[in-house]
């Protein structure tokens, strides 16, 4: 079985050539960008947007806009968004969830309590699976918090329940290396808000990305429905033959396993299913996925001409041999 670490697009990688070939040239600089930031508004039904160099430079643009107690949960969240509230003297408070999923019973019950000016979310727990988008951003309006979706493994969303305008205030996103836009590099924000880069102006020049990962935005994020549905059907898939997953019914971009000795099961899958270029597994307890022992198969890495669907029932033997 052939599987390999994903690259950015030959599409997205002929269009970084010819804008690399364009560097200096001010009109054709302007234009990239121009073109980055309206594709971006088309695919999150925002009415602004920036690139920026990466997913936590994007972060660090909305947190600056905060003042009071940021809201994240309390795991399948991002690092990030404690490091970055950290940094920026932030209060942080810990939502608790579902194994990563937030309950909004729960979290109406927490807003009786604690009033904090922005919830931080991943549009996936943990890449596991998919956050009731919408609903929380029902919740969060009415209580006049500031819902910050993280969509880095969810633009293009095809049901536009995630990375969706309409039901995030702010999405954040990154595109570098393994994400659904994939171009090693780069990030992006947007909203409806203007104040928000208003505020951020000088962060925002300080973030600033190259014409070059603006071109490869264009380009990748035109084909962001296809590659994030061919990571969630494939997904779908190994939930189904293999034998032992969590979130078995959720929308996700990678799969989790329970194991009692992840470690060991880790050492056992990266042996028997190579990966040119990189690595597909990942272990748990961890913060940005799930805080229990689980393993995961990080599918949302691998190149989308290697989800088929022979490679994917070998996975599922491999795996479905393997239990720890
Ligand atoms: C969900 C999520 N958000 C943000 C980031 C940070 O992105 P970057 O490396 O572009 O700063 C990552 C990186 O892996 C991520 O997984």
């Amino acid at each position: 079985m052939e599987l390999s670490f994903k690259k950015p697009s030959k599409k997205a990688r002929k269009a970084m050539c010819q804008a690399a070939l364009n560097l200096g040239n001010r009109k054709m600089e302007e234009y990239y960008k121009q073109q980055a930031e309206d594709i971006i508004k088309d695919s999150t039904h925002h009415e602004h947007a920036r690139v920026v160099n990466s997913g936590n430079s994007a972060i660090m643009v909305a947190m600056s806009n905060m003042k009071g107690p940021v809201l994240i949960p309390d795991q399948g969240g991002w690092t990030g968004f404690k490091r970055i509230a950290e940094f920026l003297g932030l209060e942080i408070t810990y939502l608790p969830t579902k194994q990563g999923i937030i309950d909004l019973e729960l979290l109406e019950n927490h807003f009786k309590y604690i009033s904090p000016e922005s919830l931080f979310i991943t549009s996936f727990a943990g890449y596991m699976a998919e956050q009731p988008v919408k609903e929380i951003y029902e919740v969060c309006e009415e209580r006049g918090v500031i819902l910050v979706e993280d969509a880095s493994g969810a633009v293009g969303d095809p049901m536009n329940s995630l990375a969706c305008g309409d039901h995030s205030h702010i999405i954040v996103a990154s595109t570098g290396s393994p994400k659904i836009v994939n171009l090693g590099n780069g990030g992006f924000i947007s909203t409806n808000d203007p104040d928000i880069f208003k505020n951020s102006n000088y962060l925002l020049k300080s973030f600033r990305t190259s014409p070059v990962i603006c071109a490869g935005m264009v380009e990748s994020i035109k084909k962001a429905p296809d590659a994030l549905s061919k990571t969630l059907d494939s997904c779908s898939f190994l939930k189904k033959k293999i034998k032992s997953v969590l979130f078995e019914e959720c929308r996700g971009i990678n799969v989790t396993l329970p194991s009692e000795n992840p470690k060991k099961m880790a050492r056992e899958l990266r042996k028997k299913i190579p990966v040119e270029g990189g690595g597909i597994i990942s272990t748990c307890p961890r913060y940005d996925r799930i805080n229990q022992p689980a393993v995961c198969l990080e599918i949302k890495n691998l190149e989308i001409k290697y989800l088929k669907r022979e490679n994917l029932s070998e996975i599922a033997d491999i795996t479905n041999k393997i239990v720890y």
